[in-house]
Parts: structure tokens; C-alpha cells; sequence
């Protein structure tokens, strides 16, 4: 839930607590264009101001089914849905970055859960992962852009329960990452798929020769495989940990062995790997050092 959104509900509960329905939605409304108007007090550019203290409540709530007919939004009375990339913020143009800053489209919460909490989880609990869980993450990481919509990346899940592929796993692995591995719940076998040109087609129709494009060239053809695969694997890991789990990518394994005993006689190859499960505690190292604006980008 977004930061405006449990705003919202935190004052519509209290709202209810006196008179009806109608006043109450009233009475919000009128606190939260207070708050709007203050918010936007120093940036209240007329261009951009399209509410005001005189206007009734019969025309904001026209103007405000305007705005979302014009957005081809839906008809919440309440909190609107957030299209990404949209400069639109519950009804009113994003004018000045500060607003954007404090009120991000998901939460402080969230982007915790995601990036500032969120750690490489080396110590799991004894936790099963449900089968549903997984195909989740999946159906979320399958959303990530990928050049020409080619999801070159495939993975091949190793379930705990699943003694002798556990096993098999456990002997690809170094004592650290034997350690982490054997208590995880699952491990993701993050693979690249050799063919998966062969998908093209029915992943990118509107480009009829994208497969005989890639497959012409075989630089290319792996700079993309490659690429892709690690930027839809960067999605499943915020994919996993915005499901709730902790994640421990790996690389330090024998893929050649982890191949030959998972990837026989198929087109896939071992990436890397991520172990991952509930955390077992939430001890950590001090996080590492992480490069300064400067260092890591350039402003032109
Ligand atoms: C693709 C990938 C491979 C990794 N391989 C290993 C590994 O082999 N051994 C290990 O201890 N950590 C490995 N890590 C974890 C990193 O060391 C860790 O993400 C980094 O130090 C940052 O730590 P933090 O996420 O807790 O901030 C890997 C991480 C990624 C993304």
C-alpha cells in the first residue's frame, strides 16, 4: 500500500467514526485539498492548479471524473491507481520533485523491503516454500523489459524435498556456498536458454525477422541472450523479496558440473544461482560501501 494510500485510509477510518457516509467523504475531501494546497504552496503554478478553495464540491468531483476519463483511469471515488510513469498523482500533475520525493508511488515501507532493508540472506529457516509462491515471483519476474520482449532467462527451481536434486546441487558447491545452500529451502538455478531465439516469433510478432536477426550473428546473439537474462534475473530477485523472502544470489559454483547433471540434452545454461527462503534471523553484516552519485553516473 502506498504512503498516500494508507494516509487516506488511516483518515477515512477515522472519518467514519462520526455522521454519514457522504459528509465523511465531504469532510476528506476537503482536508486532503487543504494538504494538497499546502503541499503545493510554494510550486502553485496557475498552469497546473486545477482545484480551488471557491470551487464546489459538485465541480471538483466533475473535474476530478474528467481527469480520469482523460487518463482512461478507473472510477475510484478514492485513492486512483498510479499508472507508472504517469507525471499524474492522485489527480494533480506531478510540478515539483520535492512532492515526488516525499510521496514515491509505493511506499517508504516498500521501497525498505526492497532496497534500503533488503540484504543478501545467507541463513534460512526451516520454512517450506509453497509451489505457488514460486510461480508468483516467476509470473512477476517474466515482466521485465527485455530487448525485442526475448525473456531469454529460465530457471530450474530445486526444492529441498527433493532429496537427490539437492544433493546433486550440494556437490556444484564450495564449503561456503555448500553451508548457505543446504539451508535454504529452494535454489534457483538461474539459467540462459542457448535457443531461445526459437521464441521470437511468438514473443515479438511485429518484428517478423528478429530471429533470423539475432541468429545470423552469434556476438549478438549471446550479448542479448546474456544481457537479458541478467536484467530478468534482477527482476526475479526484487521479485522474491517483494513477496516477502530473503534472497542469496551465488555464483561461486561449477557450472559445467551443475550442467551436466541438470541441463543434460537441453538448451539451458547455468548462470548463476540464488538461494532463497525466510530469513533465519535478521543479523547482518554493516552493509558494504556503495559508490558515491559521482562515481557510478554522469549528469550531461
Ligand atoms: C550475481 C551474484 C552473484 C553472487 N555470488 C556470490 C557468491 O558466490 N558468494 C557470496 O558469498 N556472495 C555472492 N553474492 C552476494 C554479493 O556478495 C552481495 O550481494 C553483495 O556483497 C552485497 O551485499 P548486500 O546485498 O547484503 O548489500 C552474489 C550476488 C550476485 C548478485
Amino acid at each position: 500500500m502506498g504512503l498516500c494510500q494508507s494516509q487516506e485510509s488511516s483518515r477515512s477510518s477515522r472519518g467514519n467514526k462520526k455522521g454519514g457516509k457522504g459528509a465523511n467523504k465531504r469532510r476528506n475531501d476537503k482536508r486532503h485539498e487543504k494538504r494538497r494546497k499546502r503541499r503545493y504552496s510554494s510550486s502553485e503554478s496557475s498552469e497546473h492548479t486545477t482545484e480551488s478553495d471557491s470551487s464546489s464540491e459538485d465541480e471538483r468531483t466533475d473535474r476530478k471524473r474528467r481527469n480520469h476519463k482523460d487518463r482512461g483511469d478507473r472510477h475510484d471515488d478514492e485513492k486512483e491507481p498510479h499508472q507508472p510513469g504517469s507525471p499524474f498523482r492522485d489527480g494533480r500533475v506531478v510540478d515539483s520533485a520535492a512532492y515526488a520525493l516525499q510521496y514515491p508511488v509505493i511506499s517508504k515501507e516498500d521501497q525498505d523491503i526492497l532496497f534500503y532493508n533488503a540484504r543478501t540472506c545467507t541463513r534460512f529457516a526451516a520454512i517450506p516454500i509453497p509451489h505457488e509462491m514460486l510461480r508468483n515471483a516467476m509470473k512477476l519476474a517474466l515482466l521485465a523489459p527485455s530487448a525485442y520482449n526475448c525473456c531469454p532467462m529460465r530457471v530450474v527451481f530445486v526444492m529441498n524435498e527433493n532429496t537427490s536434486a539437492k544433493d546433486k546441487l550440494l556437490s556444484c558447491l564450495d564449503p561456503e556456498g555448500l553451508r548457505q545452500t543446504q539451508e535454504a529451502p529452494v535454489t534457483a538455478i538461474v539459467c540462459t536458454d542457448l535457443h531461445y531465439t526459437h521464441n521470437l516469433p511468438k514473443l515479438m510478432p511485429y518484428v517478423p525477422n528478429a530471429q533470423q536477426m539475432f541468429e545470423q550473428y552469434d556476438d549478438l546473439n549471446e550479448m542479448i541472450r546474456i544481457r537479458n537474462s541478467n536484467l530478468q534475473a534482477g527482476y526475479l530477485i526484487l521479485a522474491l523479496r517483494s513477496l516477502g523472502l530473503g534472497v542469496g544470489p551465488l555464483s561461486n559454483f561449477d557450472n559445467e558440473k551443475c550442467d551436466q547433471l541438470f541441463l543434460e540434452n537441453s538448451t539451458w545454461r547455468s548462470n548463476f544461482l540464488i538461494n532463497l527462503g525466510y530469513a533465519k534471523d535478521d543479523q547482518y553484516p554493516p552493509r558494504a560501501y556503495r559508490l558515491e552519485f559521482d562515481v557510478a553516473a554522469k549528469l550531461l
